[in-house]
């Protein structure tokens, strides 16, 4: 085979963000908007990179020097799995050339950059006939986001392997799919980017003095989880819904959530949500509400009114996955 496109899904994280980096659980769920990723092998003995959705083109260096010396900050994630996958699995490249697309922005906190690690390693298990499990690929591409970002639970990772709605404990230790066969959110962007890494040291620093109440809050996040896992399941939106307006209380005390986001939350709320929190790190990006499906309408625009943006994705998505080969 000379040449491979793949495709991974975004993410959304649905509960338990910040507990899960220090091995509690959390939901995750993919979304319908992908990241595109072809690669093909060549004898040029040249690794060329081309990501433009983060201002990467006609990026190359000798196949030799993959994962040393200087790379773009858009090229980090791709070349460092390549690096990895190349060690680990011995394998002998004689010239790549690799493609992205991504459907979705890099600033909505869709998890690009585990979507791109992903789509990497998966597309050399194929190109190269590795046949790497989902459980391979996530190692790889975890090691790969630590390595890079030196912190993090890899719900992302999972999400962009496994597709959608999972159950997940920090590194991997568990991941199980719920099954669920719809989940009506919605979502409402915050314009504002944030940084994953700063909001966690922002956490540690807040608490640097408190460690009692921080594991307090630790604890009664992962009680919400377990409690949305099953809501989930039994399809108990009302319930799930409370359970994301608890966790975003418990969010604010942590301190990551922002006026905006609050804004965009309150107006939701009086609008008829069932409830709402943040997503992820925090700082900006999303928020997501669930509500009656009456109210759609009109909790969409309670958010714009606030500020937001929505942005029209359905959850649960498929897994990364081959397109073309
Ligand atoms: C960021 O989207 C979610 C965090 O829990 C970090 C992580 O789990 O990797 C803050």
């Amino acid at each position: 085979m000379k040449k491979v496109t793949v495709s991974s899904p975004g993410k959304l994280m649905l509960y338990g963000e910040h507990a899960v980096v220090y091995g509690h659980p959390c939901i995750v769920t993919a979304i319908d908007q992908r990241m595109f990723l072809s690669a093909e092998k060549n004898d040029s003995g040249v690794f060329e990179l081309n990501a433009p959705d983060v201002n990467v083109s006609n990026y190359s260096k000798p196949v030799s020097k993959i994962g040393n010396g200087e790379m773009p900050k858009g090229a980090q994630f791709v070349e460092i799995a390549l690096k990895n996958v190349i060690r680990d699995k011995k394998i002998s490249i004689n010239g790549l050339k690799i493609t992205t697309n991504s459907e979705f922005k890099s600033t909505f906190g869709f998890g690009s950059s585990s979507a791109a690690t992903v789509c990497t390693v998966k597309a050399l298990s194929e190109l190269y006939s590795l046949g790497l499990s989902k459980k391979e690929i996530f190692d790889l591409a975890f090691k790969t986001v630590l390595e890079i970002q030196g912190k993090g639970s890899g719900f992302d990772v999972a999400a962009a392997i496994y597709g959608g709605t999972l159950y997940f404990v920090t590194g991997g230790k568990k991941i199980e799919e719920l099954g669920l066969e719809s989940l009506p959110l919605i979502i409402g962007y915050s314009g504002i980017k944030a940084d994953t890494v700063t909001l966690i040291d922002k956490v540690s620093e807040k608490f640097k003095n408190n460690k009692k109440r921080l594991d307090e809050i630790y604890g009664e996040i992962e009680i919400i989880v377990e409690n949305a896992k099953r809501a989930l399941i039994s399809k108990n939106f009302k319930q799930a819904g409370k359970l994301m307006n608890d966790n975003q209380t418990l969010l604010k005390e942590l301190g990551v959530s922002i006026k905006k986001l609050d804004d965009m939350i309150e107006s939701s709320l009086k609008a008829g949500a069932y409830g709402e929190k943040l997503s992820g790190a925090g700082g900006g990006d999303c928020m997501i509400a669930l509500g009656p499906e009456n109210k759609v309408l009109q909790i969409k625009k309670a958010i714009e009114k606030a500020g937001g943006q929505i942005l029209e994705v359905m959850a649960n998505a498929q897994g990364v996955r081959i397109e073309k080969l």
